[in-house]
């Protein structure tokens, strides 16, 4: 089995990099996105030796490298969740192909359901916090001291200084935007009607699946992160509804392009 240097140095020749400082990772419905890629090239999960491998409709599984203006980028198209049966630690793994690669800052984009009754479907917030609600984390097992420490800091996981310039970019661009704690669940299941009572009491504002555990395993390892969730729906309940996949997909796909534009306009900012 290939070790994460290993990978990423097969990565680095198939897709001759040079040498790229952020990634961004795509959720549900949002790879929108790939479309502001220029000379793209892109390699399929499936083809990187020991790389892990993707199943769910709406998430594809690729890794692509292009550029928006001269920044150059890496862009996962398609993401390991926990409910998928992956192990948090291979989500641990992902991530540190990335570090290996370089990569300083991450982007995680995420469709989550509202915990509030006045933050509507579409809404883009930037995710200020989390609160991991899983009960697994990638950092179990033997710590790698290469990568950082066994009882790394948390609190300050999202990074302020990219939420404020992404607030600025976005009141540039007449994007409106909020911020918010992001509340990460296992899954597969919407949640119940007492679950979404009982995560909004807790500080929630918005209810996901995924992005926690790669934001853990890059925190560890010294990333920069930004996080920001399209609200694709109220959470279970909480207007008298049911959430489904389907309006997941097509709420994600309505917000993509002021997603994209958006992310794109960070990237090219950047110093
Ligand atoms: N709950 C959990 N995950 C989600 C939701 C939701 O309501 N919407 C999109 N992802």
């Amino acid at each position: 089995m290939k070790n994460e240097k290993e990978i990423a140095a097969e990565i680095r020749e198939k897709l001759a990099l040079k040498q790229p400082e952020t990634a961004v990772i795509l959720g549900s419905g949002l790879s929108g996105f790939t479309q502001k890629l220029e000379n793209q090239q892109s390699l399929k999960y499936k083809d990187i030796t020991d790389f892990p491998q993707t199943s769910v409709s709406g998430h594809k599984g690729e890794l692509i490298h292009g550029y928006i203006g001269n920044k150059e980028i890496i862009c996962l198209n398609g993401r390991f969740h926990l409910y998928e049966g992956h192990k948090p630690q291979t989500i641990a793994r992902v991530v540190r192909v990335l570090k290996n690669l370089g990569i300083k800052r991450l982007i995680v984009t995420n469709a989550a359901g509202s915990l509030r009754r006045d933050m509507a479907p579409g809404t883009l917030m930037i995710i200020k916090d989390h609160i991991n609600f899983s009960a697994q984390n990638p950092l179990i097992g033997p710590n790698d001291d290469a990568y950082g420490p066994r009882f790394p800091a948390m609190n300050n996981a999202y990074t302020e200084h990219l939420r404020n310039k992404c607030k600025i970019i976005a009141h540039k661009m007449d994007i409106p935007i909020t911020e918010g704690t992001y509340f990460m669940v296992m899954g597969p299941n919407f949640e119940t009607a007492a679950e979404v009572k009982a995560f909004g009491i807790l500080g929630g504002d918005a209810v996901g699946m995924s992005t926690v555990p790669e934001v853990i395993a890059a925190t560890h390892c010294g990333m920069e992160v930004l996080g920001i969730s399209v609200i694709t729906n109220y959470a279970a309940g909480l207007v008298n509804n049911t959430p489904t996949h389907q309006e997941t997909l097509a709420e994600a796909d309505k917000a993509s392009e002021r997603l994209s534009a958006l992310v794109t306009e960070f990237i090219k900012e950047e110093e």
